[in-house]
């Protein structure tokens, strides 16, 4: 199980748990503001942006090169930058905040 706090478009912080699925359906499950998902997460739109904590992009990881390619496409990207329908849940992502990114 992980526990992953989002701080959404409203500045209002939310803390979920999930043990498995992708982070962008955890986001739309749970009503975060600021996450459509309008791709259904194929890496195609991303309107599943966010911010990971500088302090968490180790347990994260880095973007491949198919959603740094989408990321390019959008507006406020920083070296935090991902698109969260591509993080896939596990006990690593354990105590993550992700920052979703303002359009
Ligand atoms: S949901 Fe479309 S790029 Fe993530």
């Amino acid at each position: 199980m992980a526990k992953i706090t989002f701080i959404d478009s409203n500045k209002i912080e939310i803390t979920v748990e999930a043990d498995s699925g992708s982070v962008m359906e955890l986001a739309v499950q749970n009503g975060i503001s600021g996450i459509d998902g309008d791709c259904g997460g194929v890496c195609s739109c991303a309107t599943c942006h966010v911010h990971v904590a500088a302090e968490d992009m180790d347990k994260v990881g880095a973007a491949n090169e198919i959603e740094q390619d989408m990321l390019e496409l959008d507006d406020n990207v920083n070296e935090f930058s991902r698109l969260c329908c591509q993080i896939q849940i596990s006990e690593q992502l354990d105590g993550v905040t992700l920052t979703v990114a303002a359009e």
